[in-house]
């Protein structure tokens, strides 16, 4: 009986983890609308997509470092890569951008909504207006391009792929603002998700919970902070593409970040002692 339980439980986390269907020939010709793509996560996505054969718009603050990434897609055999520099601090640019995608890609497959703005007063303010500019930044702007997005993801049986943070569902200290917009961005989507299933609307909602990656602004600004491991860039960019082509509801990266998401809630005590062994409080106080 016991083996039977034991077998069933394995059979059951590899069809769970491993068993991803994917097919990289899914995303040839894909229309591609990426946010956050000049640097980090964002960069790597789009050398992935660029790779894989998707037709792509970019879109980040600095037009100087997205041509930089569109050269390097090119190089790298996309058949169609456009860009937008743009600031979504501003609650107009939102709507140019998604315009920009449809009349260069005449429709989208992938909304992927991965940037990420760090205040300009350091990402652990907690000023109101601090927060205020980072919650347009990190929330609604991501609101505004889904509605604006969806009903040509919904005529295209889409996906929106909405890269999150371990921060988000598993808050820790010296990072209020951030967790916040994170949380808010959690309950969103997974609303939404909801929200098109009972409509029988066929857009899929994957949203992906990276830990750490090295190489990263994020992963600078909390160095000598936190001891947390830092995980490899572009396999987490490649696991975010995988479960977006695969319409997965949720993608872990690493995978152990499942485990931390579902505990979330229970043994608070030894959760908080286990964020407290990877926080140098010191350090992250005085920053
Ligand atoms: N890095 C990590 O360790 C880590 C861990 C967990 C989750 N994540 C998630 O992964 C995603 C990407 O993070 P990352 O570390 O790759 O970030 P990153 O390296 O700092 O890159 C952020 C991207 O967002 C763009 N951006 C920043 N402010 C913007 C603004 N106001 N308007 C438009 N675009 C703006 C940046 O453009 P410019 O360069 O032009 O400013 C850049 O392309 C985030 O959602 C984050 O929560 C990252």
């Amino acid at each position: 009986m016991k083996v039977l339980l034991l077998t069933g439980l394995g059979a059951l986390l590899f069809a769970f983890y491993w068993n991803d269907n994917f097919d990289p020939a899914s995303l040839q010709g894909a229309r591609v609308l990426l946010t956050g793509a000049s640097a980090g996560v964002g960069e790597e996505l789009a050398y992935h997509y660029a790779r894989l054969g998707s037709h792509l718009v970019l879109t980040a603050h600095t037009e100087a470092l997205l041509q930089k990434v569109v050269g390097n897609c090119r190089k790298l055999g996309a058949p169609k890569v456009f860009y937008i520099a743009a600031d979504m601090a501003s609650p107009e640019v939102p709507g140019r951008v998604v315009q920009f995608a449809l009349d260069k890609l005449g429709g989208l497959d992938y909304l992927v909504l991965n940037h990420l703005g760090a205040t300009p007063a350091g990402t652990r303010a907690r000023s109101a207006q601090a927060t205020r500019w980072l919650v347009q930044v990190n929330f609604l702007s991501y609101v505004q391009l889904t509605s604006l997005a969806l009903p040509s993801l919904t005529d295209n049986k889409g996906s929106l792929v909405v890269v999150f943070s371990l921060l988000g569902p598993v808050p820790a200290s010296f990072s209020s603002p951030y967790s916040a917009a994170k949380f808010a961005l959690d309950g969103f989507f997974i609303s939404l998700r909801r929200e098109l299933d009972v409509q029988d609307v066929n857009v899929a909602v994957t949203v992906c919970v990276l830990g750490l990656r090295d190489r990263a602004s994020a992963a600078e600004g909390v160095r000598g902070v936190t001891r947390a491991r830092e995980a490899p860039g572009p396999k987490a960019a490649l696991a975010v593409i995988r479960g977006g082509a695969t319409r997965a509801p949720g993608v872990f990266y690493p995978r152990r970040l499942h485990l931390l998401c579902l505990l979330r809630g229970w043994l608070p005590h030894s959760r908080a002692w286990f964020i407290r062994q990877e926080l140098n409080v010191t350090a992250a106080a005085a920053a």
